[in-house]
């Protein structure tokens, strides 16, 4: 399956990957102070030799930081399901409509997950409507 690249793996600055992947340690604050680092590096031109993704850099740690808030929010309120989820490489104007997943098939994963109560599902990652990982 086609997967974009917003995965941890992609970000190959350390402190952040550490950080961002220690989720008994995350912190709302610890994921603003990278956001902020990440913004400080994109105006000094850092970007490269700090280690940020070169390419769609924004999006990807954009979307490692909304990784990494799931899972703080997950934590700390056990009783509300709070997931991130893909929908896949989908035709809309984000990618000039040459993703291959129809939006009916790409909106399947965010509806189940807004659907499910008292499941114990939560803190997750979710492909279209198949459980993955955060890295
Ligand atoms: N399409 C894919 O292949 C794909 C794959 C993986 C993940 N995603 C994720 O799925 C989500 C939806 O993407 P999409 O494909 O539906 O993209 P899209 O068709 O480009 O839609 C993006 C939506 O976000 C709104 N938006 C953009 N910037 C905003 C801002 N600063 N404040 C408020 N609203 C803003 C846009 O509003 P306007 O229309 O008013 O500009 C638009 O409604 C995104 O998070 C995207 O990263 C998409």
């Amino acid at each position: 399956m086609f997967k974009l690249p917003f995965e941890l793996q992609f970000v190959g600055n350390e402190k952040a990957k550490k950080e961002l992947g220690d989720v008994d340690n995350l912190t709302v604050e610890k994921v603003d102070k990278l956001a902020e680092e990440f913004l400080e590096d994109v105006k000094q031109d850092l970007i490269e030799s700090k280690g940020w993704p070169v390419n769609m850099s924004s999006y990807i740690v954009s979307k490692a930081a909304l990784n990494a808030y799931t899972r703080i929010l997950a934590k700390k309120y056990p009783k509300i399901a709070t997931n991130a989820v893909s929908p896949g490489f989908t035709k809309t104007d984000i990618n000039q409509n040459t993703g291959t997943n129809t939006i009916e098939e790409a909106a399947e994963g965010p509806v189940k997950l807004a659907l499910i109560a008292d499941t114990g599902i939560s803190g997750l990652y979710f492909e279209l409507t198949e459980e993955s990982t955060f890295e």
